[in-house]
């Protein structure tokens, strides 16, 4: 890995956060900085807060490279959707806006992708042989599915049926507080039909739980019956930086065909490929 240093930053609801990460180690070289994400959230407004983190960095990172989450879907540099975000976002070509404010390359990357790929690389699902399905419960419901290593991206899961209507607004951690749900209530009526589904929908071998609600995943985790083996995250909130980090510098080695400008590209960087091949 030529780069062993790079800049991961997870734009959330409430905080930008971003740190150095050591991706020998899958830890953060140095403190992170949290910047509370402007209002309203929009691309152009967002790339200010996170040039002034890439500017805390700045020579602690070099030429290093910069890797970005947002909660939405991210395919070849744009973002398609906004399900907990603001509505310019979708179809944004949040990339080159970034890239724009920064003056440098930048990669954007879905927020449970890239704590998905960092559960697989460094954490509750190391080295893992088989395919992992990695939920992020928060706001909403993030989901990443990692195949022997691999990413396959942008895997909105989230967003399932359930009852006949979207699971994200009957099963995430903010439903449980907004509804004011016990743990048990969540777990068995909400938590049970929604994991209950994903299994049938995509047989994992394992299933990591993460999003803040996974420090308390012994009052949830042990209430659910399925047939996958269910754990809780290791890295906590650290995994969306970490992965950002990782996926910027893997997009080095394996950059992606289908984005615009790129050798061999669709015109509109429309398309889906797999992209997050570990190695
Ligand atoms: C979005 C996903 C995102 C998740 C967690 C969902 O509403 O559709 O893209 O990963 O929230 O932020």
């Amino acid at each position: 890995m030529k780069h062993r240093y790079a800049l991961g930053i997870d734009i959330g609801g409430s905080g930008i956060k971003g740190a150095i990460v050591d991706l020998k180690k899958g830890e953060f070289a140095l403190d992170r900085l949290r910047i509370p994400t402007p209002r309203p959230a929009t691309p152009e407004a967002v790339a200010a807060v996170v040039k002034q983190i890439a500017d805390h960095f700045a020579k602690e990172l070099g030429d290093g490279p910069i890797g970005i989450t947002v909660p939405a879907v991210v395919t070849h540099g744009y973002t398609r959707s906004a399900a907990n975000i603001d509505p310019t976002w979708v179809d944004a070509p949040a990339e080159e806006i970034f890239r724009t404010a920064l003056g440098r390359p930048i990669t954007l990357v879905n927020d449970a992708d890239a704590a998905g790929i960092a559960e697989v690389l460094w954490g509750a699902a190391k080295d893992h042989p088989g395919l992992v399905i990695v939920t992020t419960l928060g706001t909403g419901i993030g989901t990443a599915m990692i195949h022997k290593g691999t990413l396959i991206p942008n895997i909105e899961l989230g967003h399932i049926e359930m009852f006949g209507k979207d699971a994200e607004p009957q099963a995430a951690a903010s439903v449980k507080d907004r509804e004011e749900l016990s743990y048990e209530t969540w777990a068995t009526e909400r938590l049970q039909p929604y994991y209950e589904r994903l299994e049938f929908y995509t047989w994992p071998d394992l299933i990591v739980v993460g999003g803040g609600v996974s420090k308390e995943s012994d009052q949830f985790l042990p209430l659910l019956n399925l047939k996958t083996p269910i754990v809780p995250a290791k890295l906590r909130n650290q995994a969306g930086i970490i992965g950002a980090a990782w996926l910027a510098v893997d997009e080095l080695a394996n950059p992606d065909a289908l984005k615009e400008g790129a050798s061999g590209s669709a015109k509109g960087g429309k398309k889906k490929s797999g992209k997050g091949k570990k190695g």
